[in-house]
């Protein structure tokens, strides 16, 4: 058996890192166990401009602990309204990598999302012109498709169309969910990838009501069946080139979660590489994880591998029961649970 793992440092293609007080707390998280992050643009008012941008780099790279070797990468916030040249300046600038489509209301902060993918035509158009992939949130938000059925229905309504009229753009579509993405992901063709998050390969919907309504397994796109669930961790384990590492960590404070109405989103970046593995050893596929977590998303975006190696070895590791953020804390994924593998 398995018990010691040398593989190129990995990096999070899609990651929440807030601002202020819970960046400079949550963003340490992250830089610990990764050497780049694709950083989500949804803060309140979103990223939309190059100026904006580059401001919100330079605040993650200035409370970053000094000892820890980390590059954020930027994404633009697409908007009805957006700027098309804003894109082009944003990515010949070195400031955005890629550019996040939420549909209107999709999930936190995305008021300001895109009610219909035609109007953002334009700025695709360019973004298909320079290589520079497009995120996808993978959901429909009409209250008449239900929960469970909104990443299927994306598939289906939004992303074959877009798919069609942009033959050559790169898109990711986001922290996939469904056995139907999973599918479509891995037939598709090579401009398609798809990130997986940590918890969507660890559970199912049954963990949202073990016992009671459990807000910290609440998150976007919402945890489906089991059938699902085990189709993720077979694309993921399958050696194809499609899908890679993108943890989706998404801070609240406890307050915000454990709420009448709470919000969604996991906080997996104290224990996102321990969570993996644990999918990973218990598939057997303890050989395909470097190419998940290091090779797959690099090569997507067109981006050099990391040039240092780290050590992951089998010794448990107490995840702790709560960060503290300022007056409050946030409940981490595996909150006070020992897990078997860690960073050396
Ligand atoms: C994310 C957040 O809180 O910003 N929440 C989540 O459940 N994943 C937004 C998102 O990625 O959908
Ligand atoms: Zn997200």
């Amino acid at each position: 058996m398995t018990e010691r793992l040398e593989i190129i440092r990995p990096d999070d293609w899609h990651v929440h890192l807030r601002d202020g007080v819970m960046l400079e707390t949550v963003v340490n998280f992250t830089a610990h166990q990764f050497a780049r992050a694709i950083v989500m643009p949804n803060l309140a008012p979103p990223i939309t401009t190059v100026e904006a941008g580059r401001a919100y780099r330079e605040r993650i790279k200035s409370v970053v602990r000094g000892e820890l070797n980390f590059e954020p990468l930027m994404t633009c916030y697409l908007t009805d309204g957006i700027d098309p040249e804003e894109i082009r300046n944003g990515y010949a600038e070195g400031v955005f990598t890629a550019a996040k489509l939420y549909p209107a209301h999709a999930t936190t902060n995305s008021a300001h999302g895109v009610t219909d993918v035609k109007n953002i035509y334009p700025a695709l158009k360019v973004m298909q012109g320079l290589g520079m992939p497009l995120l996808v949130h993978g959901e429909v938000t009409h209250s008449d498709v239900d929960i469970f059925d909104r990443e299927a229905v994306f598939i289906e309504q939004v992303l074959i169309p877009l798919m069609k009229d942009f033959p050559a753009l790169k898109i990711v579509f986001e922290h996939i969910t469904t056995a139907d993405a999973a599918d479509f992901v891995f037939e598709g063709p090579d401009t398609l990838g798809a990130t997986v998050t940590p918890h969507h390969l660890e559970f199912n919907r049954n963990a949202i009501f073990q016992g009671g309504i459990r807000p910290h397994y609440y998150c976007l796109p919402i945890a489906k069946r089991e059938k699902h669930r085990l189709a993720l961790r077979r694309v993921v384990t399958s050696g194809s080139k499609k899908f890679f590492l993108g943890t989706d960590s998404a801070p609240h404070a406890v307050g915000a979660k454990e709420a009448a109405c709470g919000c969604a989103g996991l906080f997996n970046a104290p224990c996102a590489l321990q969570s993996y593995l644990k999918t990973f050893d218990e598939e057997g596929a303890l050989d395909k994880f470097e190419a998940f977590a290091s090779i797959n998303g690099p090569n997507f975006y067109g981006l050099p591998t990391n040039t240092e190696t780290i050590i992951l070895e089998k010794s448990p590791v107490r995840i702790p029961e709560a960060i503290l953020v300022d007056d409050t804390h946030v409940v981490p994924f595996h909150a006070g649970e020992a897990m078997a593998w860690n960073l050396g």
